[in-house]
């Protein structure tokens, strides 16, 4: 049965982002940066806390770099399938964050420079990376999906390298690279890693899949079984919190499975205001987090 969006619980304020650093070299489409502050609650109500965090649909990894960052968990897995995304984490996390830092600025961007450069089918890792963090940038919202288009106008009319920010990029990868001993990363399936790592108690999954809407327009893989993947959630033994659009076939999948849900808003591109779902094995952290709890909408 579907649960009526009037018995989802709903925090109507839109989460303050000021307090988030932005630590990801990834400007991100569908990035939770704005979720970081209910995140933070999320561990901090774990009794024991987390001793790992995995995040098994990494993409711009901003909730894992922000625990391993702030220490809100001891060890932090990201899992990601995207190849190219995840050419940017193994040269970050191995070793390579100097030399892509120093890449990235000595680079002088203009039109013709990253015409050619996005022009090239690099092999190797570090250029795999750096090709990637490039397209990141130039591309319409950083989408890296086959047939995103280059930016014409950029921001404020600046052009192409309106989000070519050399120095903030450079800074970022040198901070990661800094505590890269709490980062591993893993290049594949993240359902699968979730199904080999489900008995341990102390591991703790973010999960914010492709969704069901727009994942395929925004990501090369968009496409999982949402089914498995709450399957799979209901028998991990650790905690976990899950974003997802609020679409009837996830209501429906997050009641079959006895699953908590909340609906919070986010602002979305172009400053609209969206609903997203959360959803967990309990989430009374939310309501004790929000000092003015709305109820119902
Ligand atoms: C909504 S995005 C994650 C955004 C991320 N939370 C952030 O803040 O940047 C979903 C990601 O899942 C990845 N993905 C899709 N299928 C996957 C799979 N089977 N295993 C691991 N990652 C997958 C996509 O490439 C995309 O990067």
């Amino acid at each position: 049965m579907i649960q009526a969006a009037t018995s989802i619980p709903s925090l109507d304020r839109i989460v303050n982002v000021s307090s988030v650093p932005q630590r990801s070299p990834f400007r991100y489409p569908g990035g939770k940066t704005w979720l970081v502050p209910l995140v933070r609650k999320w561990l901090g109500s774990l009794e024991t806390g987390a001793a790992r965090l995995v995040e098994p649909f990494a993409g711009g990894g901003i909730v894992g770099l922000t625990a391993a960052f702030e220490g809100l968990a001891k060890q932090v897995v990201m899992v990601e399938l995207d190849a190219d995304v995840g050419s940017v984490w193994q040269t970050v996390l191995n070793g390579g964050g100097e030399s892509l830092a120093r890449r990235i600025m000595e680079f002088h961007c203009d039109l013709a420079t990253v015409k050619r450069t996005l022009a090239t089918c690099p092999v190797k890792l570090p250029d795999i990376a750096f090709r990637t963090l490039l397209r990141n940038r130039v591309q319409h919202g950083g989408i890296l999906a086959h047939g995103a288009s280059l930016m014409k106008n950029g921001e404020n009319g600046k052009g192409i390298t309106s989000r070519w920010y050399p120095e903030t990029l450079a800074r970022r990868i040198r901070d990661i690279a800094g505590i890269k001993e709490r980062i591993s990363f893993i290049q594949g399936d993240g359902i699968s890693y979730l199904q080999k790592t489900r008995r341990s108690r102390r591991t703790v999954y973010f999960v914010d899949p492709p969704y069901t809407i727009a994942g395929r327009r925004l990501y090369t893989h968009a496409k999982i079984d949402h089914e498995k993947l709450f399957r799979i959630l209901s028998r991990t033994k650790g905690d976990f919190l899950m974003t997802y659009d609020d679409a009837a076939e996830i209501r429906s999948l997050a009641e079959q499975h006895g699953f908590a849900m909340f609906r919070v808003s986010m602002q979305g591109r172009l400053n609209t205001k969206k609903k997203e779902l959360l959803i967990g094995k309990n989430l009374d952290w939310v309501r004790e987090a929000s000092p003015v709890f709305p109820t119902s909408s």
